[in-house]
């Protein structure tokens, strides 16, 4: 279909051409018989030259008291402007009011966290906002991308369950005509019957876990994608998993260049993303946790979140001190400057405050333990891309994980830490194969035998080798965006304590 109206992304095809804009106001400039309206359609913004001369009054009065918001249709000449964001401005030939907007909420100075959440209706329409919401649709397109040209078929599992697959302390029970069901923690126990149907599935769908925890990588509410794959092995579901994640973030490198820099990401740390991912195993994890190499880590990045500060600080009084004399535009730059400095200095000082805790923490990990979110950001910290820590102890994994033949104590799950501190993006391994070994694990985790009958059905009928993962969407976006919390990787995100808006 051609476009009804002309989109702010494809204008740059159109110089010399006279198009129609729909768009809200994002900004305006200017005064008596001169106006810059700079217009947002969500593919782009652009701006409208309105010079009283060259409109009629009608369009000018629009411009004249169209607020932030407001939605206008422009109708103009497409010119080449180097200067401009996007290489083009429009010299408005009129301009139509679709509706005035109220004073809005959001403006260009600093909000708190607290105020923009419960505005997150409004914030979405936001640069950074903008950015993320496009990386997130690359990031999901690249994930089918990936699975479909290598053969999965995808499926979706069922919302409401009957069964716990994560353990039964973060589920969200729910009245089910009288029975007790579950929002899904996980597809992929589902997932695993759908992969003896087909061979190689993956699932894409919302999961939820009713995590009591307030952490920059838990959301109550997130999307995971499940492959299951049938005769696969442990380190085939490693091989799986590495080509997938360097799919993805190829794919973003390649399509989401403007976004990851209104994001101010650090590409460099992408593009350092190559085969092969560290295999590293649980065993090997405990002794770099505990090493002296860890101390030094950790050491140094004090040292380096101090030499920042004191930097960071003296450009902070030197933009003050210049203040008072700055014009208009260059007041603008040095308040946006002075938001991210102050929000920077904020995260220096939770370093200031974790970084005792975790030379201490690391030192006296005990084997046995699961890792925090401590752990794996030190972990992460030794290695420039992704890691695979795998053969965990038993004890601290799900039910349904195989022992390692190798070491009983051992199951053969695995996890891919992210780089930067980011930890776990993906939990998986290889699945427990033997009937009479998963009914005793059933009952040793406290499951109740009976409503997993037919995930027993599936080591009766032509029981194989298989393998699989779950990757969190949202901690992969914030990762790749390189976001220090994961309530801005989801259009409305559902945290403990927060379902509005
Ligand atoms: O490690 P998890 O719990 O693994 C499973 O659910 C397996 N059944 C997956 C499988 O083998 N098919 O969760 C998988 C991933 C985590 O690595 C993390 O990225 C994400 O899901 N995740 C969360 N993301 C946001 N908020 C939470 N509360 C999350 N819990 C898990
Ligand atoms: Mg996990």
């Amino acid at each position: 279909m051609t476009e009804p109206f002309t989109s702010i992304t494809n204008l740059s095809e159109h110089v010399g051409e006279r198009v129609t804009l729909k768009g809200w106001l994002n900004n305006k400039r200017g005064s008596k018989a001169l106006f810059f309206l700079v217009l947002r359609d969500g593919t782009g913004i652009v701006q409208c030259v309105v010079n009283q001369g060259n409109v009629d009054d009608a369009s000018f009065a629009v411009a004249e008291a169209a607020t932030q918001e407001s939605a206008l249709e422009v109708v103009g000449t497409v010119n080449a402007d180097e200067r401009q964001v996007g290489g083009v401005e429009i010299h408005t030939e009129s301009v139509t009011l679709i509706s005035q907007a109220e004073p809005y909420p959001i403006t260009p100075k600093e909000h708190g966290v607290e105020f923009l959440m419960d505005h997150r209706h409004l914030w979405l329409r936001s640069r950074r906002q903008w950015a993320i919401m496009r990386v997130r649709n690359r990031i999901i397109m690249a994930i089918h991308g990936y699975f479909q040209s290598e053969g999965y078929i995808q499926m979706d599992p069922p919302v409401l369950t009957g069964n716990a697959v994560e353990g039964t302390s973060t589920l969200f029970e729910l009245e089910y005509f009288d029975k007790p069901a579950y929002l899904t923690q996980s597809g992929q126990l589902h997932g695993e019957a759908m992969a003896m149907a087909h061979g190689k599935i993956y699932t894409f769908g919302p999961t939820f876990r009713a995590e009591k925890s307030k952490t920059r990588r838990h959301l109550t509410e997130f999307w995971m994608i499940e492959p299951e794959m049938a005769f696969y092995d442990l380190d085939l579901a490693m091989q799986v998993v590495e080509e997938l994640v360097i799919a993805i973030i190829g794919d973003v490198l390649h399509d989401c260049r403007d976004e990851l820099e209104i994001l101010e990401r650090n590409v460099s740390q992408l593009e350092a993303v190559r085969s092969p991912f560290p295999r590293v195993s649980y065993d090997e994890a405990v002794e770099l946790l505990r090493s002296e190499k860890t101390q030094q880590v950790l050491d140094a990045e004090l040292k380096a979140a101090t030499a920042e500060k004191d930097e960071l600080e003296e450009e902070r009084a030197a933009n003050r001190s210049r203040y008072g004399q700055a014009k208009k535009g260059e007041k603008r730059r040095i308040d946006t400057r002075e938001i991210a400095i102050n929000k920077r200095l904020e995260e220096i000082e939770e370093t200031f405050r974790n970084i005792p805790n975790w030379k201490k923490s690391a030192a006296n990990f005990e084997w046995g333990a699961d890792f925090g979110g401590s752990d794996e950001t030190i972990l992460t910290k030794h290695f420039d891309r992704p890691i695979i820590v795998h053969r965990f102890p038993a004890a601290i994994k799900a039910f349904y994980m195989k022992r390692d033949p190798e070491d009983d104590r051992l199951a053969l799950g695995m996890d891919v830490l992210a780089p930067e501190g980011y930890g776990e993006i993906v939990g998986g391994g290889e699945r427990a194969t033997d009937l009479n070994f998963l009914k005793r694990q059933v009952k040793e985790h406290g499951l109740p035998e009976k409503v997993f009958n037919w995930y027993f059905d599936l080591r009766r009928y032509g029981s194989v080798p298989h393998s699989g993962f779950g990757l969190g969407l949202e901690r992969t976006v914030a990762w790749i965006c390189g976001l220090h919390h994961v309530r801005e990787t989801i259009p409305f995100p559902r945290l403990m304590g927060r379902i509005h808006p």
